[in-house]
Parts: C-alpha cells; sequence; structure tokens
C-alpha cells in the first residue's frame, strides 16, 4: 500500500476520442493543472469523429500535452528540459494514470503505449482507467459529493444513470440502448446542416425560440424503466421534416428549409432530450429514496437548459445538484488523475501488460 501520509501526485492521460488531454492531480492539493488539444476542427468537415484522424492527431499531440501539463503544473523549480531530455516535473510524478476503455481503439492505444513507456521509464507504477468512471467522478474534482448519489452521465458516446455509493463503488440503473443523448443532438444538427459537434449549436438555436416545445416529439414511454433510447427520438424528428416536406429520404438531404424550422427543431428536441433526463432521474429517486444527491456529467452537462431543470428536480426533492464546471464535463484528464489517486491509494494498480478495451 503507498503511503498513507506523502500526498501523491498523479499524471492523468486521456486519449480515448477527439481529445489528447493531460492532467497533474494531487491529493489534497487538488487539480494542478489540466491541458486539452481538440481535434474538433480536424473532424468537422465530415460531421463526426474519423476514427484514423483522431489517433494520428493524438500520435502528433500526447507529447507536448503532456509537457504543457507538467509544465503548468510547476512541479519543479528546475529549468525547461533541453530536447531529448524527459521533463524535469516527471520526479515529481508518483502515479501515471491513463484511460484505456472505453473508445476508439486506435486512439486509447496512443495514451496507453505512451504512458506504458514513461511507466516503465520512470519505473513508477501505471493505472489503467475506466473513461465512465472517470466522468462519474469528475463531479468529485470541485465538491464534496455526499453518498451515495445519483449520477446521470451523458455524452457523445454514453448516457447512462448510476447509484455512486463511494470512489470505485457504483452500479449502473440504466442505459442507452442505441444513440447517446450526445449524439442524437449531433446527428441531427448534421441533419439540419447546423455543424458539429451538434449539441452547443441545438442550444444556441433552441434559445433563440425561448426553449419551446414546438412538435412534442415522443418522450420515449414505450421505455418505462430506467433504460434510455435516443435513436427513436432521431428517427421520429426526420419523419416529422419528411411530413413538412423540408427532408428527402431517398437522397438523405434537406430541402428548402427556413432557418425558423431549424430554430423549431432544435428547441423541440432539446426539451425532449430533458424532459426525458428528468422522467428518469425522477423515477431513480423513486426507487432509490437514500439518494443523497444528484451529479451531471459529460459534455452535454455544458447545457444550461437542461442543468437548469434538473436543478429544479433536485430543489424539489430537497437534494444538492452537482455539475463539474464546463472544462470537466467534456472529455479530460483531470477525471482520470482523480480516480488515479484513488486507485493508488488502494495499490490497485495496472502492470505493463495493461490493454487497451478489457
Ligand atoms: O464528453 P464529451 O466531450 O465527449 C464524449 O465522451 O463523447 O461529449 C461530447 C458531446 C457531443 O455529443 C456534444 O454535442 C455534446 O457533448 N455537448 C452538448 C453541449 N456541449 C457539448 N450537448 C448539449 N448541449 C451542450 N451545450
Ligand atoms: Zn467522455
Amino acid at each position: 500500500m503507498m503511503s498513507a501520509q506523502k500526498p501523491l501526485t498523479i499524471l492523468g492521460i486521456e486519449t480515448s476520442c477527439d481529445e489528447t488531454a493531460a492532467a497533474v492531480y494531487q491529493d489534497g492539493s487538488g487539480v494542478l493543472s489540466s491541458t486539452l488539444y481538440s481535434q474538433i476542427e480536424l473532424h468537422k468537415q465530415y460531421g463526426g469523429v474519423v476514427p484514423e484522424i483522431a489517433s494520428r492527431s493524438h500520435l502528433e499531440k500526447i507529447n507536448p500535452v503532456v509537457e504543457q501539463a507538467l509544465s503548468q503544473a510547476n512541479l519543479t523549480t528546475a529549468k525547461e528540459k533541453k530536447p531529448g531530455q524527459l521533463h524535469a516535473g516527471l520526479t515529481t510524478i508518483d502515479v501515471i494514470a491513463v484511460t484505456n476503455k472505453p473508445g476508439l481503439p486506435g486512439s486509447l492505444l496512443v495514451g496507453v503505449c505512451f504512458a506504458k513507456s514513461l511507466a516503465w521509464t520512470l519505473q513508477k507504477p501505471l493505472i489503467g482507467i475506466d473513461h465512465l468512471e472517470a466522468h462519474i467522478f469528475s463531479s468529485c474534482l470541485e465538491n464534496q459529493v455526499p453518498f451515495p448519489h445519483l449520477c446521470l452521465a451523458a455524452s457523445g458516446g454514453h448516457t447512462a444513470l448510476y447509484i455512486v455509493y463511494d470512489f470505485g463503488n457504483y452500479h449502473i440503473l440504466g442505459q442507452t440502448l442505441d444513440d447517446a443523448a450526445g449524439e442524437a443532438f449531433d446527428k441531427i444538427a448534421k441533419v439540419l446542416n447546423l455543424g458539429y459537434p451538434g449539441g452547443p449549436i441545438i442550444e444556441k438555436e433552441a434559445a433563440s425560440v425561448d426553449f419551446k416545445d414546438f412538435f412534442a416529439y415522443p418522450r420515449g414511454s414505450q421505455n418505462p424503466g430506467l433504460d434510455f433510447s435516443f435513436s427513436g427520438l432521431k428517427t421520429a424528428v426526420l419523419y416529422d421534416l419528411v411530413k413538412r416536406n423540408a427532408y428527402d429520404l431517398h437522397s438523405k438531404k434537406l430541402l428548402n428549409t427556413s432557418e425558423e424550422l431549424k430554430k423549431q427543431v432544435s428547441s423541440s428536441l432539446l426539451v425532449c432530450v430533458s424532459d426525458i433526463f428528468k422522467q428518469k432521474i425522477e423515477r431513480a429517486l423513486k426507487q432509490h429514496p437514500d439518494i443523497k444527491a444528484v451529479t451531471f456529467v459529460g459534455g452535454v452537462a455544458c447545457n444550461a437548459y437542461i442543468k437548469a431543470h434538473l436543478k429544479e428536480i433536485c430543489t424539489r426533492h430537497k437534494l444538492p445538484f452537482f455539475v463539474p464546471s464546463p472544462q470537466y464535463c467534456g472529455d479530460n484528464a483531470a477525471m482520470v488523475a482523480f480516480v488515479g489517486a484513488y486507485k493508488a491509494r488502494r495499490n490497485q494498480v495496472s502492470d505493463l501488460f495493461l490493454d487497451i478495451l478489457k
């Protein structure tokens, strides 16, 4: 077991999708640095993440991003490193934590291989981190969140509800059976030619028409449990557009569509997703009266409209509600380093055979 006295300094590395991220976290002090290179500009023209482009970009950026995190953490008074030398800050790092699942295999491999090389060179422990566990505990980076709590995690790749009993101890209550919530925003934004990523654009469009529900898209009443399904919603939006002569199913093209209609679709979609989240949270709270707080994490948790509506439920139930600040909602390495810290304390370390996606 690692020393309980000395604060541990963890280098976190995250390359599971389209962000190359590194962070230094020190228990007792918190996040010392968190750096990130976003590939959004590279993938924009394709309307989604292209795996091959993502992994190549991670390869290019991983070294500078990690060095930047080490420099910004101010771990050493040593001058900047000379070419060919290791960064002086590495001598202060006790543990290397890296996302090894789930994600794009080619992207995960870049981070894992980089972390393994560092761990071997420095002879420091390596810890493989589950990206979803990192998102779940991202709410604890800036807050003391009581246990057990309910966590709604919603991003471009995942949407799930968890009951969280303690650090590293959680149970999934429901998850999406098909598309993720963020994916629904991204796909509909693509259909409407609004750009990528769709979530923030849909929110802006919806705000311009005061978040009104124009089209009453289905809320998934056929799905009464705690699982989610967003692909049906996407289809419902498409068929509604066809009905309005705004979309051609055969050529998969948007027809002459007014800016007003795009705003109305965006607004109706956002209100619908928010209502589905509200419905599931209410249901989960009813099933688990011992819950002491609610958290909302992942890229979709940047959405101010959804946040405000979930907060309302929590206020009604007299429960505290926690959402990480935006830089910790989307993919980041601070959450990876944070999970690395409690795993290191428990000696839950990996070996150099650590693989991706297991
Ligand atoms: O967590 P994240 O950065 O990456 C994944 O792990 O997927 O989440 C990205 C997702 C995208 O689908 C994006 O459209 C969505 O989060 N997103 C939003 C907002 N900002 C980002 N969705 C709704 N409203 C937003 N403001
Ligand atoms: Zn993520």
